[in-house]
């Protein structure tokens, strides 16, 4: 979900070269006269370039020569003995077309090597382990294809591994676990199966980022899978086939994002991650995880440690009874709080209105009952709210409008009952009032004609009666307007 521009890049492999570079064209521009081509060098790159046949933006049209390959655009050299070498071929979103060249490890300084974002095709060719010193390997968003090569295991310099993106298929190597210095490994978004295999466990002690999202990996994950990634930081494994219980251990690590959702996990939510001060994003949306009693709620206490706490997400889960009062202990940083499609029961507590934070709150599809004044008045960062589909009574409160930022209110399918206040029309963001299947009753509201950012209006199955305001006509943005089921009168002049 919120991964493309989520990116693990690891800025430091560009700190070193920065000051080589300097260094190399420092050098350069004095000793010309003695400094050697590497021939070896220059063959690669032309061979490289000759299995692109499409670059549409010209990224490549200074690779001549007319200039030394160190010059060409995407090129880093250092000096060594005398010789220029090539240390790091960086053109990524360029939209060059083709094949990555069996021969482009014949830069045998190559370190830094990022062809994201382009529209390379074919398989990894082995020859890629020929790159022995490469220690950045970014061809993420490419349209590579076959299985990733267990070969990469040889890249023992490696630290950053992105191959995002692709469709690659088959399993993850084991031998990549020979990989001890790897910190990033992201291969997330392609159609790999099975298991993650035990060497990356075992071995990948200094792992910080492991993105594997969006594949159709599988089975339970160890135990002890935050003592073996002590470093870990972000973990993204949405959308696979991951079942069994959520490792309590994930608390032992330094995770500050970690994304379950959409999987298989079964079992109580852990209370450990309550260790983890520096959590930021919690998803655990889509699964099959329960809370039935007090004990197995208490991970929502152990939360209000997390200080940095932006989003919370357990909505479609099997969370039963209510909503602890404990909420309001969360952080005043929580941006999106997402509880909806569970079996919530009881009233929403009061104490939901110290999250001051708030800008998406989800109660959707629960058994909620009872109001909401009290609480919903207070949540004035809003700009979206969700209850529909539960069971809540009473008016809105017309301190409504004191949600200024609203851009979405989801109240249908509950017992709201009452006017719908005139105050709604000081919520001048408005896009969305779905109000239908309540039992509203009384007149519209005239100002209601003046939320002139109204995308979408239903009010239908309602006890609204009484004229349809003149103004409606004023609703230029309308696409969709409901009023079906209701008792009112009276026609829509359109606005010219
Ligand atoms: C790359 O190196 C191999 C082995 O040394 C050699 O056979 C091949 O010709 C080289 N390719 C290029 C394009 O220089
Ligand atoms: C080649 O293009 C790059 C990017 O535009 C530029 O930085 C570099 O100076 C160019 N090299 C030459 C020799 O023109
Ligand atoms: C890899 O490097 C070795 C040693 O230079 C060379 O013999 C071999 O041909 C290279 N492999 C490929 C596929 O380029
Ligand atoms: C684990 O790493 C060591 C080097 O630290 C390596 O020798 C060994 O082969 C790796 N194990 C696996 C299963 O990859
Ligand atoms: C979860 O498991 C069920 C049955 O075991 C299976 O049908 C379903 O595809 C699985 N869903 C995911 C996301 O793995
Ligand atoms: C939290 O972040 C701070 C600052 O980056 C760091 O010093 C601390 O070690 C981190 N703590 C954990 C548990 O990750
Ligand atoms: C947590 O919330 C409860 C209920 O609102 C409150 O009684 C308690 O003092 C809070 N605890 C902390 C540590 O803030
Ligand atoms: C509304 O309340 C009535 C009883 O007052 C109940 O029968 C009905 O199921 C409720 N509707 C919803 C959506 O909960
Ligand atoms: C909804 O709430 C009303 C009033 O509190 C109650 O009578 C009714 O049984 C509830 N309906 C459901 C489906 O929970
Ligand atoms: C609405 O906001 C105003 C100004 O921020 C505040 O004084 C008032 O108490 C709020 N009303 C409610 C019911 O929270
Ligand atoms: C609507 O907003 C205006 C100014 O922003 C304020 O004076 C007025 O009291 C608000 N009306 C209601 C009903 O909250
Ligand atoms: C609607 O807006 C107009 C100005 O755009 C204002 O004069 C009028 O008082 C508003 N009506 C209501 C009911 O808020």
């Amino acid at each position: 979900m919120c991964h493309s521009k989520r990116l693990a890049k690891v800025a430091m492999p560009m700190l070193i070269l920065l000051p080589l570079l300097l260094l190399c064209y420092g050098v350069g521009n004095i000793h010309c006269s003695t400094v050697h081509d590497n021939s070896g060098d220059l063959k690669a790159l032309l061979d490289f370039r000759q299995g692109i046949p499409s670059d549409p933006y010209g990224a490549m049209s200074n690779w001549t020569m007319n200039s030394h390959f160190c010059r060409w655009n995407g090129i880093t050299c250092t000096l060594t003995r005398r010789q220029w070498r090539v240390l790091s071929l960086a053109l990524p979103d360029k939209n060059l077309a083709g094949k990555i060249s069996s021969s482009l490890c014949n830069l045998t300084f190559l370190v830094y090597l990022d062809l994201s974002s382009n529209n390379f095709v074919s398989p990894l060719p082995d020859a890629l382990t020929n790159c022995s010193n490469l220690n950045y390997l970014d061809l993420s968003s490419n349209l590579l294809v076959g299985t990733i090569p267990p070969k990469l295991g040889l890249l023992s310099h490696l630290n950053f591994l992105d191959l995002r993106s692709n469709h690659f298929e088959g399993s993850i190597p084991g031998e990549l676990g020979q990989l001890v210095n790897l910190r990033s490994l992201l291969l997330g978004e392609n159609s790999l199966s099975g298991e993650i295999p035990h060497a990356i466990f075992n071995n990948l002690s200094s792992l910080r980022y492991l993105y594997l999202y969006s594949n159709s990996l599988g089975k339970a994950l160890p135990s002890n899978i935050g003592e073996l990634f002590p470093n870990l930081i972000e973990l993204a494994l949405e959308n696979n086939m991951f079942e069994g219980p959520i490792p309590a251990s994930l608390g032992n690590s330094r995770l500050r994002v970690i994304d379950l959702s959409h999987n298989n996990f079964t079992g109580k939510i852990p209370t450990s991650f309550g260790k983890l001060s520096n959590l930021t994003f919690l998803s655990l949306q889509y699964n099959h995880l329960v809370a039935r009693d007090d004990q197995d709620w208490k991970f929502l206490n152990t939360l209000k440690n997390c200080r940095y706490l932006n989003t919370l997400s357990l909505n479609n889960n099997k969370l039963q009874g209510s909503i602890p009062q404990s909420v309001g202990n969360l952080s005043t940083s929580l941006q999106y709080l997402f509880l909806g499609g569970n079996s919530l029961s009881g009233q929403v507590p009061q104490s939901i209105g110290k999250l001051s934070g708030l800008t998406r709150l989800g109660l959707g599809e629960n058994y909620l009952s009872g109001t909401i004044e009290g609480w919903i008045e207070n949540l004035k960062n809003l700009q979206s709210i969700r209850l529909q589909s539960n069971n809540f009574t009473g008016p809105i409160p017309s301190s409504i409008s004191n949600l200024t930022q609203l851009e979405y209110l989801y109240l249908y399918e509950n017992n709201f009952t009452g006017l719908i206040p005139s105050s709604i029309s000081n919520l001048t963001q408005l896009e969305y009032l779905y109000l239908y299947e309540n039992k509203f009753e009384g007149p519209l509201p005239v100002s209601l004609g003046n939320l002139s950012h109204l995308i979408k209006l239903d009010l239908s199955y309602n006890n609204l009666h009484g004229p349809v305001p003149s103004n409606f006509g004023n609703l230029q943005q309308l696409i969709l307007l409901d009023l079906s089921d209701n008792n009112l009168q009276g026609g829509i002049t359109l606005a010219t």
